[in-house]
């Protein structure tokens, strides 16, 4: 196992209408913006719900907070905080608004260029101070709101940030709040969450046994109850189970002290920004053909997936390798999540432009052991474009 510090202060308030609860972890004397997303907060009655829940408190609204955030969107409600002397932001919605707050929690705060606390990748920003935030989640599917980073779109890419200080003081996770949500969006959350755990596990092995079991659960349980979600969307115990599978997923735990690869979601990345694909889509995408070209580097991680995530324990190991990837692909395309990129009306000469765009974002030297390159990711966006024949 690699050394780690574990830190995560995020307290989860998990069930059904707890929202009243947000009174006694908030300052009384606080001064709120409440930001949301494109209006489904509105069109649910969510947003009601927490603002009744803020009871008497200063209370500003900022809505608008588009898929895949952008910087200019964020900026507007940066400028809003320092006008009103806000001192503390309650994101309702789902990843975007998560990540969208967090970026106006430091941004708010600093007094520089705020465009250049993107340029900081999986280093944490330089900021000293950010203001606190606590988050009301409305889709499973990114873990923002146990961890403290996001991704912003900005000048035609999309940035990850990090940054201690940008951990929700609390997070409310009540699975009804998601009941309202579009298939393509659980789906989409099922595939994220997956993915998630997938780029923390299959990489080399560790000897890391607690992290590996936890990840294999995380996975058996999304294959369990993806499905039955799907079907049955108010079924609550399915539902929740997603939600606290989803925050799992990405909460710190289960990637403490292992390699980890962020490939997948570096190239994911490049075709949201592009082309305009879901995150999720993106990423059901690239991984089965990711793994199929990376059978070398992942081989003992992928034997041990195969064996203890979907009980493939017959043929040789490039057979039952190649059984699990099937199987992930097949997993992804019943919920309805498309794995090929020809599937999005994408062209296959446009798998140019994702290649240059990786490189003109940095991204030369992915994986686990940083020894992909551009042109082994456009192995991956060939490998991935059509049905083989
Ligand atoms: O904007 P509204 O009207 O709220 O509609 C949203 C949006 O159109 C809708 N929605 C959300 N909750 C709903 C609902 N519709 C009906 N009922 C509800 N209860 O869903 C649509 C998608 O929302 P979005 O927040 O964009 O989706 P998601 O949660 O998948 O977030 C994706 C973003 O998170 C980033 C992605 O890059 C992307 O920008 N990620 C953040 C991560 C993190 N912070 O750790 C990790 C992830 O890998 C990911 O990169
Ligand atoms: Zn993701």
């Amino acid at each position: 196992m690699q050394d780690f510090d574990f830190y995560n202060p995020t307290r989860i308030v998990f069930g059904k209408e707890r929202l009243g609860e947000l009174d006694s972890l908030i300052p009384a004397d606080a001064r709120v913006l409440v930001l949301f997303g494109g209006g489904s907060v509105k069109r649910t009655g969510t947003l009601d719900k927490v603002l009744a829940g803020l009871g008497e408190r200063t209370v500003f609204q900022f809505g608008g907070i588009e898929p895949n955030p952008h910087f200019e969107t964020l900026m507007k409600a940066v400028a809003l905080v320092r006008e009103e002397k806000i001192d503390f932001l309650l994101a309702v919605g789902g990843g975007s608004v998560m990540d969208g707050t967090k970026f106006v929690a430091a941004a708010a705060c600093f007094e520089g260029d705020e465009a250049s606390l993107l340029r900081h990748g999986f280093a944490s920003m330089p900021v000293e101070r950010a203001l606190p935030l606590g988050t009301v989640v409305t889709l499973p599917a990114t873990g923002s709101e146990m961890n403290c980073g996001g991704v912003i779109s900005h000048e035609g890419g999309k940035w990850p940030f990090t940054c201690p200080l940008l951990y929700p003081a609390f997070s409310f996770l009540d699975p009804t709040l998601t009941y309202s949500l579009p298939p393509r969006q659980v789906a989409n959350g099922i595939v994220d969450a997956f993915v998630h755990v997938a780029e923390q596990y299959v990489t080399y092995p560790a000897n890391a046994r607690v992290q590996d079991r936890s990840a294999e659960g995380i996975l058996r349980t999304l294959i369990e109850i993806g499905p039955e979600t799907l079907a049955k969307p108010e079924d609550y115990e399915a539902r929740a189970n997603l939600v606290w599978a989803a925050t799992s997923a990405l909460n710190g735990y289960i990637g403490a002290g292992v390699p980890q690869d962020w490939s997948t979601h570096m190239i994911g990345h490049e075709l949201t920004a592009l082309f305009g694909i879901d995150h999720g889509q993106s990423l059901a995408v690239v991984l089965p053909s990711l793994w199929h070209l990376r059978k070398a580097q992942k081989g003992e991680k992928l034997l041990q997936y195969a064996e203890r995530v979907w009980d493939i324990t017959d043929g040789t190991a490039d057979e039952r390798i190649e059984k699990a990837i099937s199987r992930t692909r097949a997993f992804f395309e019943s919920l309805g999540v498309k794995t090929r990129l020809s599937g999005y009306g994408v062209k296959a000469e446009q798998i140019d432009d994702v290649v240059a765009a990786l490189q003109a974002h940095g991204m030369v030297a992915l994986s686990e052991h940083g020894d992909m390159t551009p042109d082994d990711c456009r192995q991956v966006l060939e490998d991935a474009f059509a049905e083989p024949k």
